[in-house]
């Protein structure tokens, strides 16, 4: 999608469950200090969307977003167990948002310095798929439970054409592939299959290796600079995504790009944190960097580098955090202190 310097572009803005609020509210305060280009148009999901009309993936909100092509989320609570299905993972599948990227950087001085990683994420395959469910014996309705994942030669080419494109674009050097094909021989086979044979066209510019998923977890702790991109099936993305959001600090600090041929999401790594929710005190830092994904997406850079910049300065020089990072901020206070820094940077 081409976009004009001087329009404002219609985006949805959801701002979701739990800390969602909080965390959007803080977000919209920095873009609105960067002047930034979004024509917001709010919208409902999640258990915010069950209490508005009853269902947590609105059509309103749909159509908000085919209309738009372009949002920024908050998190979405998702029943543990029984429940409605994924409204993160409907919206993914609706809008075909096959790529999701997830850069982890330091920011913070912490048990891991100097980390510049990126994962992406094939988005809409696999595992996550869930097709799942149980089979009766007896008695017992539960007594079998069965999951099967999927996934397609042209998903992932699809995925592994996307990270090698995204590696050149931004002048990365090497992508690991991860992988679980000596057990799970198809599922992760063809992953690690169509990788390679993606890997061919790009073998002058971007190196590619591959590790299986429980090593390069391991790997991950031990020598964490060795990767450089890590390119992953559906659920072992996720899990290796918060993992890499460890290695920066945790989840406060992870953003995430959900991206498709027609429309895209952006939104944290976290979710909707009800341990914390309500109290003011989450870091918005995950989706303050989403934000900055999503300037990037609409060709503002020179915003998003401000933005980065100024989260910088205001963790770093003038120490100010919030509670997952050992200070005393609250979510407003942060927010209002990178506004200040944006301000300054004009
Ligand atoms: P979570 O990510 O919400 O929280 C895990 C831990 O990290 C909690 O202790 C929480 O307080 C902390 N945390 C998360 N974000 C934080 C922030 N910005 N600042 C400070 N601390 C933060 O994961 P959990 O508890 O497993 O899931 C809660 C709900 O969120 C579930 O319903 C889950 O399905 C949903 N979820 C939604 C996602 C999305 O909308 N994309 C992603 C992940 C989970
Ligand atoms: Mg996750």
């Amino acid at each position: 999608m081409e976009y004009r310097a001087s329009e404002k572009i219609p985006t949805t803005l959801i701002p979701g469950d739990g800390i969602g609020p909080e965390v959007v509210e803080a977000t919209v305060k920095v873009l609105d200090a960067l002047g930034a280009p979004f024509a917001w148009d709010i919208q409902q999901a999640g258990m915010a969307g069950i209490e508005c009309g009853g269902d947590p993936l609105p059509d309103a909100t749909l159509d908000s977003i085919r209309r738009t092509g372009l949002a920024l989320k908050g998190p979405l609570t998702t029943p543990v167990g029984g429940g409605f299905r994924s409204v993160n993972v409907r919206l993914r599948e609706a809008f075909n948002l096959y790529a999701n990227v997830r850069p982890a950087r330091t920011l913070v001085p912490g048990r891991f310095e100097d980390i510049d990683l990126v994962l992406v994420r094939e988005n809409v395959g696999g595992f996550y798929v869930a097709h799942d469910y149980y089979i009766p014996v007896g008695d017992d309705p539960h007594a079998v439970a069965v999951s099967t994942g999927t996934n397609t030669r042209d998903a992932c080419r699809r995925i592994a054409r996307f990270a090698f494109e995204y590696a050149v674009r931004n002048g990365r050097k090497k992508i690991t592939v991860v992988h679980k094909a000596n057990i799970l021989k198809a599922l992760t086979g063809i992953f690690l299959d169509a990788a390679r044979e993606v890997a061919k066209d790009y073998a002058d510019r971007v190196i590619m290796d591959d590790r299986i998923v429980d090593a390069c977890a391991m790997q991950l702790v031990l020598n964490p600079w060795q990767f450089d991109m890590l390119l992953c099936t559906n659920l072992f993305g996720d899990i290796l995504s918060d993992q890499i959001a460890g290695l920066v600090g945790g989840l406060g600090m992870a953003p995430g790009a959900n991206i498709g041929e027609h429309a895209a999401i952006f939104e944290a790594v976290h979710g909707s944190a009800p341990d914390i929710a309500g109290k003011g005190i989450a870091n918005p830092i995950s989706l303050m960097l989403a934000a900055g994904l999503m300037l990037e997406h609409v060709g503002r850079q020179d915003m998003a580098l401000r933005l980065r910049q100024a989260i910088e300065q205001t963790l770093n020089v003038d120490q100010v955090k919030t509670g997952d990072l050992k200070g005393t901020a609250s979510t407003l206070h942060f927010a209002d202190a990178v506004a200040k820094r944006i301000a300054l940077s004009r």
